[in-house]
């Protein structure tokens, strides 16, 4: 396969051609996505709750950013690698904006920052892209604003959220952004969306008729605990195949079943009579 940049992208939205988004946050998994043939991989803030436990992505810094995204930078091969600005580090000023978005690109071999909001943005967007930077908005729930919403909820239900949600969209597109992504959006909000912009939409509980799609790669895998949220499939059981392997190795372990000879250095050992001394001599 090769490189997916912007060009290749933007064919694939001229095309109709579908595509596929994932969250990776370790170099392990990136590269396991990258193989897979994943058009582009999202190091989410979402890594504040799948990686670190918080309750939301609020706590995440830019140096957590940057450690997480330099792993999934060298993993990817194919994929095109994108950025979530965390919290308060583009909400500030357009020069933090800029000076933060700048970092994530030179220090994590990105190819685009991901950043949450719609007119609000606009600025940032319009200074981010304005360095060469390509950027993916985000509207609808905006897990960022989770106080704000009151929790994480539907956005764009009813007339006047609808038409707010359109307008962030067209707001974002104006400003220079090649990609959104739309989470929890109805769908036909969605589908009019993606047909009344150039922007590739990428939908997470967005509906079908996005450009593209995004999972949290935990969720379609099965490994993640707790809530799971109505637009998750899930592809796989990994969480219940690493417990019963994890549950294995513990009774070998306590059983001293494992290692065997197998799994050890038996050729590289003295011969007993030396052991034998060095049992005697200490
Ligand atoms: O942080 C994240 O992983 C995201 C996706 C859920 C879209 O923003």
């Amino acid at each position: 396969m090769k490189k997916n940049t912007i060009a290749t992208l933007n064919a694939m939205k001229a095309n109709g051609e579908k595509i596929s988004q994932l969250t990776a946050y370790d170099y392990s998994t990136a590269r396991l996505v990258d193989a897979a043939g994943i058009n582009t991989v999202l190091v989410g803030d979402s890594l504040g709750m799948t990686m670190q436990g918080y309750e939301d992505t609020l706590p995440v810094t830019m140096e957590e950013m940057i450690v997480y995204g330099r792993s999934v930078g060298r993993a990817c091969k194919d994929a095109f690698v994108i950025l979530d600005m965390p919290f308060m580090s583009y909400q500030v000023s357009v020069e933090q904006a800029v000076e933060n978005a700048g970092r994530l690109m030179k220090e994590c071999q990105a190819n685009a920052v991901k950043l949450e909001g719609g007119k609000s943005v606009c600025p940032q967007i319009a200074a981010i892209t304005a360095c060469g930077i390509p950027v993916c908005a985000h509207i609808g729930m905006t897990p960022q604003s989770v106080n704000s919403f009151g929790g994480f909820k539907v956005q764009g239900k009813g007339e006047k959220e609808a038409r707010r949600v359109l307008e962030d969209a067209l707001a974002v597109e104006a400003a220079g952004a090649f990609m959104v992504v739309l989470e929890c959006v109805p769908p036909k909000l969605a589908a009019l969306i993606t047909k009344k912009t150039h922007l590739i939409t990428i939908g997470i509980g967005a509906g079908a008729g996005c450009d593209g799609q995004v999972l949290v790669y935990q969720d379609l895998l099965g490994m993640s605990g707790g809530f799971v949220p109505k637009f998750v499939k899930r592809f796989a059981d990994i969480g219940e195949e690493m417990q019963t392997a994890f549950r294995a190795y513990d009774a070998e372990v306590k059983a001293g079943q494992f290692p065997t000879a197998e799994q050890t250095y038996a050729k590289s050992d003295c011969s007993d009579d030396f052991l034998a001394s060095l049992d005697a001599e200490f």
